[in-house]
Parts: structure tokens; sequence; C-alpha cells
């Protein structure tokens, strides 16, 4: 069984692998290469062809602007199967944008350095990983750089997204509050998305109207990020942001440490990290909560929700023992029930949860990939070990798609997963898992 899983997931990384060099998420919906989505899939590459696994980061990093930027879509194809795309976005407002790549003028959560450390653990021939590594980690490197310059404006050691698409969790109800302070136009445009999945999975219409309205407020000002952050109605520190940050970091310091010299750039990292770590755990860490949580920077208030991002810091080390433990309690009060799969998106006791829609309750591996290696990184083999189990036992019931429903009861006979089939990172986080 588990075989032809195997199987079935290296076929849906080499079916979404594209000529040019990189990976769609999924057919239909998704038809560019996504930032994060890209780090997810060149880890399930390395585990059977390193080949493919640095192609698709080549190709990622080649889209990096001049400013060190590195945007969440690259359109390499002309289509209009997707909304909103290359014409909407015009990357190239930007008077450091990449000519050769259009792309959004926004980016998405930082795992490249993790990624290429993965990379090298998972590769036989280290010799060659590592020489690929060489070529490349400056400009994972200047990534980080150009967060901590333009993407800090108190200069806290936290960086800032300011649109939901820049989280990775497009839809989640932690953004509902900032939604209310906006007050958008209602645009004319023609949804993609939902001929390609059912709308009942997907974000409502009003909510692509805020979207669209924070992209138009940016372009005004041709994407300039001191701008952005006077401006911005939407301006947040998100703790899943900056942990793939902080843990990006770590594997940068490690890898420049194998590579030898750059003493600079490790001093540096070094600075950035002591004080990122240092402000996530005063500004993020809501102890009553039990829970890392967002901070509504343009508002000044944090955002006192639970959702699967509140236990991502335990990935980059940065919780505490005790808050470990405390954070833990919370995730298996609210979120491990019997009856439920780990690890819903957001919190299953809230009034905001919806088991169906997309970053709204759902489960994503790419989550649960984050957790289990966070939870044994603690020790807490036994949860860990949960939710690597309930990930192959859902993708083993419907499948690889893209999101899936945390409630056990959903799973009788015939049921499917959510969103696109055939997801990249699913497939390529269950290969990762299988081989831990
Ligand atoms: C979408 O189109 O929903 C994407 O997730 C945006 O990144």
């Amino acid at each position: 069984m588990e075989k032809d899983l195997i199987t079935e997931a290296k076929n849906i990384l080499d079916g979404n692998f594209q000529e040019k060099g990189y990976s769609i998420p999924c057919k239909g919906l998704y038809p560019f290469q996504w930032k994060w989505d890209s780090g997810f899939i060149a880890i399930g590459f390395a585990h059977y062809d390193m080949e493919k696994a640095k192609k698709e980061m080549q190709t990622l990093l080649n889209s990096q602007w001049g400013n060190g930027f590195i945007p969440h879509i690259v359109f390499h194809v002309e289509t209009d199967s997707y909304f909103p795309g290359r014409d909407f976005h015009l990357s190239k407002l930007h008077p450091e944008s990449n000519d050769a790549y259009p792309s959004t003028g926004m980016t998405q959560p930082p795992v490249l350095g993790f990624t290429l450390e993965k990379m090298y653990e998972i590769g036989a021939d280290k010799a060659d990983v590592l020489s690929f590594i060489k070529e490349n980690i400056d400009k994972v490197y200047d990534n980080h750089n150009y967060f901590y310059t333009k993407r800090d404006p108190q200069n806290e050691g936290l960086v800032y997204i300011y649109h939901n698409w820049e989280s990775g969790t497009d839809n989640s109800p932690i953004w509902d509050d900032i939604w209310l302070t906006m007050n958008p136009p209602e645009y004319t445009f023609e949804r993609r998305d939902t001929t390609h999945v059912d709308a009942s999975q997907r974000p409502s219409n009003r909510e692509y109207d805020h979207y669209l309205h924070i992209i138009e407020i940016a372009k005004e000002h041709n994407y300039d990020d001191a701008k952005i952050a006077e401006l911005s109605p939407f301006l947040v520190q998100d703790p899943l942001f900056n942990s793939m940050l902080i843990k990006s970091n770590d594997s940068l310091i490690n890898l420049y440490q194998l590579i030898g010299g750059n003493e600079d750039k490790v001093a540096q990292l070094k600075k950035w990290q002591e004080k990122s770590i240092r402000t996530f755990n005063e500004k993020l860490y809501d102890a009553e909560l039990g829970a890392y949580i967002h901070y509504d920077l343009r508002n000044e208030k944090p955002i006192r929700f639970v959702s699967s991002s509140s236990f991502s810091p335990l990935f980059a080390g940065i919780p505490s023992k005790e808050q470990a433990a405390k954070i833990i309690n919370t995730m298996m009060t609210k979120f491990g029930g019997g009856d439920m799969y780990l690890c819903a998106s957001f919190d299953p006791t809230s009034e905001r949860f919806n088991p169906k829609k997309y970053w709204r309750g759902p489960v994503w591996i790419n989550l649960n990939w984050i957790l289990y290696n966070g939870l044994k990184d603690y020790g807490y083999d036994e949860i860990a070990a949960r939710v690597k189990a309930d990930s192959i036992e859902i993708l083993t019931k419907v499948g690889f798609y893209e999101y899936f429903d945390a409630r056990k009861s959903e799973y009788t006979e015939g049921a499917k997963g959510y969103g696109g089939g055939n997801f990249s990172w699913s497939a390529a986080l269950f290969l990762d898992m299988l081989n831990n």
C-alpha cells in the first residue's frame, strides 16, 4: 500500500514538473511557480531526483529582484486561466524588479534556507549538493537581508507581511478583523479559481475585493517598501512567516559554517537571529492563550486567535521548554480530540472555524510537516508520530489533495479531499515524512 502511494507521489511530482524547470502546485488551479511550494517540492524531489530539486530552486532564485526580494508567484507562462495574473500584478512597476521574470510584487514564507539544508541532509552525493549550495546560498542571504532591512520599520527583529497572500494562509479568520478596518471598492473581475474548485472551498468575492485593493495601493507606489509600510491597510507580524525566516537563518548559519569563510555573514545572521527570537517571545507569545499569535502592526494590536501557525515556532526552536509544553497542551486540547485529525489550520473550538474553506479550518500537509519536525525537535515523539500517522492516513484515504477535512466523521466511503488534486507539496512532504 505504502509502496503504491510512493509511486503515486513521485508520479504527481514528475507530472507537475514543467519543461522550463519549475513545478506547478497542481494542474488547472495554479498554473505558475509559487515560492513556498517550490521549497517544499524541492525537498520531495531531493529524495529521488536531486537534479530536479536543484532545478526547482535555481529557477525560483533566478527570479530574484535587484534588492534581494523573491516573489510569491513567477508567471513563467501566459494564460488566462488564473486571476489575478501578470497584467494585474505588474511587477515591472518596481525599479529593481526582474525583467526576465514577470511576477507578483509580494512574497511568501521564507522557506528557502531550510530547503537548501534539507537537500544537503537528504542528498547522497554531499559534495555535489554542497557545490550547488555554494553557488546559490548568497541569494538566500540577500533575501533575508531584504527582509531585515526593508520589512522591519521599528527595527524589532520581526518582519511584516503586507498582504494575506504573503502569509500563505490566505483566507484565515485571523484577517477577518483587518477586513473590517477597510472598505474597498467592489471590483469587477472574473474569478478563475472557482471554475476549477467548488466555491464553498474558496475565499468569497468580497474577500477578493480586499485582496485586490491592497495590491492596488502597493501598485500606486510602485511596490515601494517604505510606502507600503506607511500606507498598507494590512501590515502584520505573522508567527508562521517569522518562524520560517528564523529556521532559515539557522540553516544558513549551518551551511555557511560547512562551506567555511563568510564570517561576516554568519555574524550578521547570528545577530538577526538573537534579536528575532527575543522579540518573537516577547511580542508574539500569549501566555493566557498558551499560544503564539499574530500582531496587527497597522492597528497596533495583537490578534488573539489560535491557528496551526501558532505552533510553528516549534520548528524554529523559538519556545523555551516551558512555552513548548504550554503550546503543545493548547494544540492537543483544542485541535487534538479523538474525533479529529491533526492539525486543523484554525481553532476548531472557535465559531470562525470552517472545516471546508481553505485556510479557515482544513488540514494542510505542509503545516503538518512543520509541526511534525518541530514536535520531534522538542522530544514530543508520540505526538509527532500522531501527526505523521494522521497525515498518512488522510492521504491514503482520499489521495494527494490540496487540503483536507479534520473531522474523522467525514471520511466515509467515496470521501474526497478539498481544493486541487494531485497537489505537489502533499506528495513531496509525504515522501519526506516517510523517509524521516
Ligand atoms: C491563490 O490563488 O489562492 C493563491 O493561493 C494565492 O497565492
